[in-house]
């Protein structure tokens, strides 16, 4: 139908004739000349219709986002645009066909509307420029990782959507039998089971990309439905996943980016990463850190610092912002209304307005409540200069590490200390469990699958509690865009931490026994990894949100607002499955 396309045409086609086709972007009618706008997936190019031409007739007839054929000849045009690569040449139209006509529509591709409307009408959404952009760069990161995975020899192989639950920690998805009456699959949360089945056959290096489901409350940084980039590796340490892995996050970024990141990529322990930036994902952009001040609060006489400092579960954590002292109580009131939402009770503040003065140069509410050898044991654990403003977190030690690490974030953001740079690392020896107070058991802080670093049962059961992992996160910007580890091939062992997440012999059995039995039929060592592309996408791109990514994403209360799913189905349908539905009312 077509012989170029709108955003490609250039001085080099001048006098030639081309045939274009596309959507009316802009269709100014001038009166003694029509201007259409024609834009394609390439960009866009000016189309001129004169008067003595029969094209002008139609021209004049097309509206906003009309889908047109254009057939004409390229000539240079007078008032050049430097904004686009088609800016010093115009078409003139000789014939212009309607290939449909466009309604009034619900936005224009110059407007950017509420999301619910982009999200209802997501085929106009797509149509921005803004949107081809960033989808295309989508296609070239997935490009990227195939062809380097493609040539690097592994093995891209499918497993199944109807499946049985692999627990990753979020709610499944299920769907009904019909042919097993009460009986569900679940849509996978990954291929976990499935790739390590693969290493137990034999394949040595797998990839896929691979669609994961996880019913779990959404953020802008998760969808129910999202895409992984997951792989798999026999015979390995946790060092030559993370060389190849690195090479790859290199090797795509480079290419689809233009971005050369750090080589090594640094490493943090988990207990490192909580202490200095209270998070398991710090933002290495922002050059600000967390202080332990216990030691120097012990004794004081402000009892929430002294408690805390004592607590065998506690941290006194301090932040010092500098230049920051000028900030106004309204401004530090609203830091201590943001940290409540990440659990702070209280946060407390110092101004230090000149650090030569001792106490008589600080401004605090609490600083009556330090003795002079204690506000200098403070000042000095911080290293406070004048102009600090320096805020204190006291509490259970993760609930500190949640609200100083959020409050890090949020004023690194606001102070604007927010470098302009790519901040990759690995966050290491993760604790293999948490201790769920709730449910009175341990839970697996990565999977119930991922090795212990030691080796023998009997240590592990005797040290659970601070027992460390071989998982392994990737976090770029303050995002954790992978994660993985070394796998447990030892069927004993692979008992051993079911029994002690609580799952009996009996359940382990039924919900794992195909994995056990594999495992016991020459398992070799192995370890893989999982990418979130959807947050490399997203970081890629330049977007909060990895629904800007997704083509048809999910609102944040996990619906289609184009389908309108999830919908009701009819009676008819369920009887066929064996379902009955209860809604639940109001309790009575
Ligand atoms: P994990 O659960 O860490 O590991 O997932 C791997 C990566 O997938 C991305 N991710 C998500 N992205 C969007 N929406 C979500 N709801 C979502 N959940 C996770 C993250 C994350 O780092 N089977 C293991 C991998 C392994 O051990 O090999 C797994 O799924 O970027
Ligand atoms: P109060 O004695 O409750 O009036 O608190 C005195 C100061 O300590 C106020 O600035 C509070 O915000 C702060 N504060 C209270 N609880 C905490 C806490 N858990 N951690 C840090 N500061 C706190």
């Amino acid at each position: 139908m077509r012989t170029h396309f709108c955003g490609l045409v250039d001085e080099a086609l001048i006098g030639q004739t081309v045939t274009l086709c596309g959507w009316a972007d802009v269709a100014r009618n001038l009166g003694g000349v029509c201007f259409i706008d024609l834009r394609d997936h390439e960009g866009i190019v000016q189309i001129v219709a004169e008067p003595d031409n029969p094209a002008y007739a139609t021209a004049a007839d097309v509206g906003y986002e009309f889908c047109l054929r254009v057939t004409g000849t390229v000539r240079a045009r007078h008032s050049v645009n430097d904004k686009i690569r088609t800016g010093k040449v115009e078409v003139l139209a000789e014939r212009i066909e309607i290939l449909n006509r466009a309604d009034s529509l619900p936005f224009y591709s110059h407007e950017n509307p509420g999301e619910d409307v982009r999200l209802k009408y997501r085929h106009l959404d797509l149509r921005r420029p803004e949107m081809q952009r960033m989808m295309r760069r989508r296609t070239a990161l997935v490009r990227a990782l195939r062809s380097y995975l493609d040539a690097a020899g592994f093995q891209d192989l499918e497993t199944p959507i109807l499946t049985k639950a692999t627990p990753e920690g979020a709610r499944d998805y299920l769907v009904p039998s019909r042919v097993h009456p009460g009986e569900f699959f679940a849509l996978p949360q990954s291929p976990q089971l499935f790739k390590q089945l693969l290493m137990v056959a034999g394949f040595d290096r797998y990839y896929q990309i691979a669609r994961c489901f996880r019913d779990e409350d959404l953020r802008a940084d998760r969808q129910p439905e999202f895409t992984q980039l997951d792989m798999e590796f026999a015979f390995v340490s946790e060092r030559d996943v993370q060389d190849f892995v690195e090479d790859l996050i290199r090797h795509v970024f480079r290419e689809v980016q233009g971005v050369e990141l750090a080589s090594p990529f640094p490493r943090l322990p988990y207990a490192e990463a909580m202490r200095r930036y209270g998070s398991d994902k710090p933002d290495l952009r922002i050059d600000l850190e967390l202080v332990d001040i216990a030691e120097a609060v012990k004794g004081c006489e402000f009892k929430v610092f002294s408690e805390w400092a004592n607590h065998a579960d506690g941290r006194v954590a301090a932040l010092r912002l500098p230049e920051a002292a000028s900030m106004s109580r309204k401004q530090i009131d609203d830091a201590g209304a943001y940290a409540a939402k990440y659990g702070a009770k209280g946060v407390a503040w110092m101004k230090v307005d000149d650090r030569a003065k001792g106490r008589e140069g600080v401004n605090s509410p609490i600083a009556k409540f330090l003795d002079d050898a204690t506000l200098a044991a403070v000042l000095d654990a911080v290293g406070a200069q004048s102009g600090d403003l320096i805020l204190f977190g006291a509490g259970l030690y993760k609930t500190v590490c949640d609200f100083m690490g959020a409050l890090r974030l949020k004023l690194g953001r606001d102070l604007g200390r927010v470098a302009n740079a790519w901040c990759p690392l690995w966050v290491t020896d993760f604790p293999m469990f948490e201790y769920d107070d709730e449910a009175q058991r341990y839970v697996a802080l990565h999977h119930p699958f991922t090795a212990p670093s030691v080796d023998d049962i009997a240590d592990l059961r005797a040290n659970a509690r601070t027992a460390v992992s071989r998982g392994y996160d990737m976090v770029l910007n303050g995002n954790e865009i992978g994660g993985g580890s070394i796998r447990i091939h030892r069927p004993d062992m692979q008992s051993a931490v079911f029994e002690l997440l609580g799952i009996g012999a009996e359940e382990a059995q039924n919900k794992f026994g195909f994995l056990l039995d594999a495992l016991k039929h020459g398992a070799p060592p192995h370890g893989g990894i999982a990418f979130g592309i959807d947050r490399i996408a997203a970081l890629m791109a330049g977007t909060e949100s990895i629904r800007d990514v997704i083509a048809f994403p999910k609102t944040a209360s996990a619906q289609c607002l184009l389908t309108d799913a999830p919908s009701a189905i009819p009676d008819a349908q369920l009887a066929e499955l064996h379902i009955a539905t209860r809604v639940e009312g109001p309790t009575a």
